[in-house]
């Protein structure tokens, strides 16, 4: 009788170890920036974003972990900007023609610099610092 008593008494202890480790689990993975306040900012210098024949000329493409939009305004100039649109924070959604367009509200933002172009937006992207390196777009 005793020996059941200890087998669950045993489960028991493993059920709570497994709630403690997913508990700590779900705070680590919010540790990331996930608090509304990350605008490309605390990704690490040195960090490769993408490749060069990734984004297209006149277009460019938004990386929604990192929270940056990477653009080629022009050819072989490379810009990256946060894609955490100053309207309501949500992330802009795709860039053509020069234009990085946020389709939640319909802001837009000159590719080149990060200034309103239309839309709600009450201000510029902000600009994030990148390098290339061969191929390899990484912060700076
Ligand atoms: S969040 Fe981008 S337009 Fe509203």
């Amino acid at each position: 009788m005793s020996g059941l008593g200890e087998v669950r008494a045993n489960r028991r202890i493993v059920f709570h170890g497994l709630g403690a480790l997913g508990v700590a689990a779900a705070l680590a993975g919010c540790g990331g920036g996930d608090d509304g306040s990350s605008d490309g900012d605390d990704v690490a210098s040195g960090t490769q974003l993408t490749t060069t024949d990734e984004v297209p000329v006149g277009g460019g493409v938004v990386l929604t972990d990192q929270k940056i939009v990477v653009t080629q305004p022009t050819e072989g100039e490379f810009k990256a900007f946060t894609a955490v649109c100053t309207h309501q924070q949500l992330l802009v959604t795709s860039v053509e023609e020069g234009t990085i367009h946020c389709a939640n509200h319909g802001s837009s933002y000159d590719a080149a610099t990060g200034e309103v172009a239309g839309g709600p937006a009450p201000a510029a992207l902000t600009e994030v610092a990148i390098k290339v390196d061969g191929d390899k777009i990484l912060t700076d």
